[in-house]
Parts: C-alpha cells; structure tokens; sequence
C-alpha cells in the first residue's frame, strides 16, 4: 500500500514575490482555497493517509491551515455559519494525518525529501512537489494511475510531460530504450539527469513533481552529493536507483500549472476560477468582458488572422 506522500514545502518562493515575502507561496489562493489545499486533496484522492510536510519555521500558517481553529470555529457557530463551519472544519477527512518535519538547511529537493525518512520508514511513498497543480477534468487521476501501477509492479513511478525544447534546462528530463509510452502509461527510463543544458537533453520528456517512490530511496538520498545548482537533488538519486532496479516514467493524462511563477499561478486561477462550482459561470462572463474591453493580445490577433 503506499499510504505516506511526502511534500516539500520548505521553499522560498523567490518567483512568487513580493506576496510571497509574508505568505508562504503555498497558501496563495486559487479562487477560495489555497494551492497546497489542491494538492493534497490529490494525494488524498489517490489513497495517502498520510501528508508529511518538510516545512520551515517561517511556513507554520501551512500546518495550521490543515488544524482545527477554535476561535474561529467558536464565533462561526455562535452566529450559526453551520455551512461555512462545515467548510472550514471539513478540509480533510478525519482518517488523514498530516504530518510536519523541519528542512533546517535549505540544501535541495533531495534532502528534503530525505528529512522525511524517519517518518517514512521502510514503506514506499509519493512525492508531490506543491508548486504544479495536476487537473485530469474529471477522468480517473494521475497519480492514482501511479500508485496503482506501483501496487501491481513494485516499480518506481515518475511522471513526466513533454516540455518545448528550449525549456529543458529547468527541469529533469528523461531517456527511454525505444518509444515513449502513451499518455496513460509507464515505461522503464534509461536515464534521467537534472536540468541538462539544451544540447546535452537526451529528450524533451520532463519530471513534473509527482513520483512513487521505494523506501530505499531514502538510503540513497543519504549518500548522494550535490548535484545541479549544487543542491542534493532528488532525481540523481533516482539515477542512482535506476542502476539496482527498473525505474519507469509514467507519462501523463491531466494538465500541469506551476503555480511557483507568476504566470502558471495565473493561469491555474483562471482555468479552476472557470471550473469552480459556484463561481465559474461568473468567472468565465468576467473574463470574456475583460478580453472585450482589453482587446485581445497580440497572440491572439496573430492567430486569428493565421486563422482567417
Ligand atoms: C524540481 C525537480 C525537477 C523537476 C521540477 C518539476 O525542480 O528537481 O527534476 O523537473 O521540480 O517542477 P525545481 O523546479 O525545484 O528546480
């Protein structure tokens, strides 16, 4: 069963300020809830019982939004807000733990993760990086895929997308054998290397932020040296897995928003303001009232005189 998922949440944020100077770029909101909200709903859904956070002392507002806020529960009942109290007190169900380590250093992904170990323990787990939101629009979930592919397999799971050619310096990137594998499916990788230069890539195939993991992961974390950016680097590890066991990319179905830049935060609050159950009606007539008035960008001309 892989039952623990493992986020790191330690991070600064630096693409995300000014707000993120005070705001732990994870509470951020997406409509009415804050992104990590999302994403560890996502771990949720895929059967994880446990969230362990590896946090820093300048993001408890993180792991208090996942406790109970007593005060605030007090005034809402008294004012009988039943719906609202339901809401805020209702954020994850009553069989979820969510857990807090410390990352004391500020020495990468991979010894983040690895800060985790103790908790993990000797079960499999995932990893959900909280800056990429995953929406599969209403089909059966990535990382559910995953974690049953690993329950059937015992193989580590990677999920990867294809990135513009240009752009695969800023992430892990993946080799396989012969073909990719569809999206749905998994295939073993034969190499993966954190952020090559453009020339060096051996594909355009990049790590998202979602993995299935084995325990002994955590062993190998412990001896590997920093890598690119000369941070500890989950994916070296990964490569160092690779050379005892099968490891697979799993490529994916849903759509991916970074919400750690600005840009994928905005787009991530106008894709899910435009899905959102009360709101979204509202949300799609204000953003095409706003494109009147603006005026299409000068993208959007280009296409659709392309188009014409
Ligand atoms: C991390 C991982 C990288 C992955 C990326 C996905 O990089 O190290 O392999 O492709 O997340 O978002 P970071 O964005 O933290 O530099």
């Amino acid at each position: 069963m892989v039952k623990k998922a493992v986020l790191p949440v330690a991070g600064f944020g630096s693409r995300m300020l000014p707000a993120s100077k005070s705001i732990p770029k994870e509470m951020m909101p997406i409509v009415d809830r804050p992104v990590i909200e999302y994403v560890v709903k996502e771990a949720v859904r895929a059967g994880i019982k446990d969230i362990i956070l590896v946090s820093h002392s300048a993001k408890t507002a993180i792991e208090d939004y996942f406790d109970a806020q007593f005060e605030l529960e007090h005034q809402l009942e008294a004012k009988g807000k039943h719906a609202l109290l339901d809401e805020v007190r209702d954020i994850l169900p009553d069989d979820v733990n969510v857990i807090s380590v410390r990352q004391h250093q500020a020495l990468g992904l991979g010894h983040a993760v690895a800060c985790a170990a103790p908790i993990v323990g000797d079960e499999p787990f995932a990893v959900l990086l909280p800056d990429v939101l995953v929406d599969c629009d209403g089909e059966q979930e990535d990382l559910g895929v995953m974690v049953e592919k690993y329950l059937v397999s015992g193989t580590a799971q990677v999920m990867v997308e294809k990135v513009l050619a240009e752009r695969v310096d800023q992430y892990g990137i993946v080799a396989f054998k012969g073909e990719a594998p569809a999206p749905g499916g998994s295939a073993p990788m034969t190499a993966i290397v954190e952020k090559p230069a453009v020339e060096d890539a051996p594909s355009c195939l990049s790590v998202v932020g979602r993995y299935v993991l084995p325990a002994e992961i955590m062993g190998i974390l412990a001896e590997t040296p920093p890598g690119a950016g000369n941070e500890i680097q989950l994916t070296d590890a990964i490569a160092t897995l690779m050379e005892r066991v099968s490891v697979e990319a799993y490529a994916m179905r849903g759509r991916t928003f970074d919400c750690g830049n600005k840009a994928g935060y905005l787009q991530a609050i106008l894709h899910y303001a435009s899905r959102h159950a009360e709101l979204g009606a509202q949300a799609r007539d204000m953003m095409a009232a706003e494109l009147c008035e603006a005026g299409p960008s000068s993208k959007l001309k280009e296409r659709s005189k392309a188009a014409e």
